[in-house]
């Protein structure tokens, strides 16, 4: 009967939208408002109010009297229809309940974390990869995934920069809105996370406080959400984060100000769980009905878990304390959601079809392609790779390590499904491939497997070693200190490298990792973040030459844990280094107080990385020349876009694919800018010996910033641009032009 209700809410609005083609009133707004103004207010707060799953019982009658505007953590498609059904049919409007999951790099089919996916440079296979995601959870029901994380992370000791895409603001813009449109193509809502500067969590520990200025927010922070919310991402969520003082979840200003005032956004805000509560730890709440009362006043919709608006709102109403106004458009927030994932028109899923829907072969191949896309080649010495050696001695805590390799964030994906690097290169090479695991897994600090991996390895023509990250390593809450390889893996590496065959360091981890030491005692080293089912398939492809490494890395590899954050994207300082810096070993005793050079570096890991942002090796070499802005001279005004062009060659004996990369540096601003800013990236396949030009068109109006003054502007003056393989072409001469 209720259900009728609504269906017939539909019916009549779809017929006013027909009928009058011109009226401005969009069909699902005219939906969500008839169904508002039959709410009760008991109604509307039961809609603001996101569940954990528990007990069935329960779950049903608070969905009867409309109390649950979201479940999140089930994926029992049974229990989801059970629980949908008296949402639907039994209680008075019949709202379905939406429901979400933690679906961050694959539901079933594991594709490489967001911080891999980045290191292919590929939008448009981690749109697919999205999409893909999508049609298994939705399969299984769930129609809101608390995805994509677009927390720009300078800081590789937070063990969530393997959830998002990295460093740069340009490509968790690219990356975050394409994966936005994969899963909304689906159907499923896509949610912006974490609102906002969680990335930059002081010393890289969870939760801890941000302290970000509003003009690095806006240049560095925001960007990556106002493009989600650009691709018209449905949700977003807040951060756990205390900026300056403020928690996300009660901060008025980018919730309201900038979210709705300036954004224009007709989304959905959800807490983070439990973070409107929390501010009451943090110091900023005095109990849960002051934190529900300062969420629902900044703007937020949805109450994740902690119960604080189903417990307060209706007081806060009628003291006055939150305006009637507050909670109805946080009500049509909700409704607004529900209504574009289609969920009021196809509540249910069919229970059995959701084996079929997922693992399927194409999705698999996809997961495959997205490895051997996303595997970054550090190293490559005598060209060992692509494998021609006979005898492969495989040995590793990581070769075999079905469930690890998925990573963290992996609810539903299932080890069973997993093809380890063993099992694949035992599938090509047969017979040839011999395997100890010298270490058992990433923590173990026997030695006993490192002896008896040695003595096996005396045999084989080339050494595989894969190492890395065990999925529990990180993610959410597993923030490291010192990001070092952990156990005893180095000395694997060293032990292996000194019996003088050559060894390829296969790295799986869900950070960037200090490999300094592993990088010289190996003789080729190829990365890959924690690249999920299809593991071993895609890196084989790589490691036998099937497929050409073309992945980049989207982050910068420091030295040693005490340069971060580092990243290429920093501003200059006044005291750059000049190169003629004494490093701590060549410091001559009682040496003169100035006499180093005063400036900024490290006395004992100077200042370069280890390697830089946007570094990755192929099998064959390429060579740029020519740079060249067409068009305007050099002098381009505000309004025009540059077009550049590069010629690319490939100079050595593989086809092979070119990530080739455009950075611009404003030299004078009326604040300081960044050395060098990524503003656009192309990916080019070249056939061996030819060359191909790269063509870049770059609006003008892209290469501004904010500032509190001006707002976002771009500012007349000299601009340099590099187009390069990896961020440090910009050491080099490039181009300059002017804006006038
Ligand atoms: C906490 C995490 O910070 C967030 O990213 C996640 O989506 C929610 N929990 C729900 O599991």
């Amino acid at each position: 009967m209720k259900n009728k209700l609504i269906h017939g809410l539909i019916a009549a609005s779809m017929l006013v939208a027909c009928n009058a083609p011109q009226e401005s009133v969009d069909p699902i707004e005219k939906q969500v408002n008839e169904l508002l103004s039959k709410m009760t207010l008991e109604e509307k707060i039961g809609q603001l109010n996101q569940i954990s799953a528990f007990d069935e019982n329960a779950m049903a009658a608070m969905a009867k009297e409309g109390k649950i505007g979201s479940i999140l953590n089930t994926a029992d498609p049974a229990l989801i229809n059970r629980l949908q059904k008296v949402a639907v049919e039994e209680s008075r409007l019949g709202i379905p309940i939406l429901f979400s999951r933690d679906v961050i790099h694959g539901f079933k089919t594991i594709f490489p974390i967001p911080l891999g996916q980045a290191a292919s440079f590929d939008p448009e296979l981690v749109k697919e990869c999205a999409a893909v995601a999508a049609e298994e959870c939705s399969a299984y029901g769930i129609k809101w995934t608390f995805s994509p994380m677009v927390d720009v992370a300078h800081d590789p000791r937070w063990g969530r920069i393997a959830e998002g895409y990295g460093e740069d603001v340009l490509m968790n813009s690219i990356m975050g809105a394409v994966t936005v449109e994969g899963y909304q193509s689906k159907g499923v809502a896509a949610c912006m996370k974490h609102f906002i500067g969680y990335g930059a969590a002081e010393g890289g520990r969870d939760y801890n406080s941000t302290n970000i200025p509003e003009n690095q927010m806006r240049n560095t922070y925001l960007p990556s959400f106002h493009a989600g919310i650009k691709a018209n991402a449905w949700t977003l969520m807040t951060s756990f984060n205390d900026n300056d003082g403020v928690p996300s979840s009660g901060n008025k200003h980018i919730l309201t100000d900038i979210l709705r005032n300036e954004w224009k956004w007709d989304g959905m805000v959800v807490t983070d769980w439990c973070s409107t509560s929390e501010m009451i730890t943090h110091g900023f709440a005095a109990d849960k009905k002051d934190a529900a009362m300062k969420s629902l006043n900044a703007g937020v919709d949805m109450d994740m878990v902690s119960n604080s608006f189903l417990e307060n709102a209706e007081e806060l109403i009628k003291s006055g304390a939150v305006k009637q106004s507050v909670i109805d458009n946080a009500v049509r927030n909700i409704l607004r959601c529900k209504f574009r994932t289609g969920i009021f028109e196809n509540p249910y899923c069919d229970e059995s079809a959701v084996s079929s829907a997922c693992y399927k072969p194409e999705y698999l191949d996809l997961a495959r392609k997205s490895v051997s896309g996303s595997a970054v080649l550090l190293k490559n010495d005598k060209n060992i790779l692509p494998l021609s050696a006979k005898k492969i001695f495989v040995t590793g805590p990581m070769a075999n390590a079905p469930y690890d390799q998925l990573g963290t964030w992996v609810f539903d994906g299932e080890k069973e499904h997993s093809i380890t690097p063993l099992t694949a290169l035992q599938e090509v090479y047969g017979s040839n491939v011999s395997y100890k695991p010298g270490l058992t897994y990433s923590r173990d600090k026997n030695e006993a497997g490192i002896r008896e991996a040695v003595a096996a390895a005396k045999s084989a023509d080339v050494i595989l070693c894969f190492v890395g990250e065990e999925a529990i390593l990180s993610g959410e809450a597993h923030a490291l200190a010192d990001i070092r390889l952990q156990g005893k893996q180095t000395e694997l590496i060293e032990a292996l490298a000194a019996t003088g065959k050559p060894v390829v360091t296969v790295f799986m981890a869900g950070r960037q990792l200090c490999i300094g030491k592993e990088l010289e005692a190996s003789t080729a080293v190829l990365y890959c973040f924690s690249p999920g089912t299809m593991a071993g398939p895609g890196i084989v492809d790589v490691l036998s030459g099937k497929v050409v490494p073309s992945g980049k890395s989207p982050v910068t590899f420091p030295k040693v844990t005490g340069q971060v954050p580092l990243y290429y994207c920093h501003n200059n300082t006044g005291r750059p280094v000049i190169g003629n810096e004494v490093l701590i070993d060549n410091i001559p005793l009682e040496a003169g107080q100035t006499s180093l050079g005063c400036t900024s570096f490290y006395l004992d890991a100077g200042w370069e990385p280890l390697l830089p942002f946007g570094f990755g090796l192929s099998y064959t070499t390429f060579e740029y020349s020519d740079l060249q802005i067409h068009n305007y001279g050099a002098t381009v005004s505000s309004n025009d876009t540059i077009h550049v062009t590069c010629v690319i060659k490939n100079t050595g004996n593989f086809d092979a694919t070119e990530v080739a990369q455009l950075y611009v540096r404003d030299l004078v601003g009326s604040i300081t800018r960044p050395v060098a800013e990524l503003k656009g990236f192309r990916k080019l396949a070249i056939k061996k010996g030819n060359s191909a030009e790269v063509t870049f068109d770059i609006p003008v109006s892209n290469l501004g910033f904010w500032t509190k003054e001006q707002g976002y502007h771009v500012e007349p003056g000299d601009f340099k641009l590099w187009v390069g393989t990896n961020s440090s072409c910009t050491q080099g001469e490039g181009l300059s032009f002017t804006v006038k």
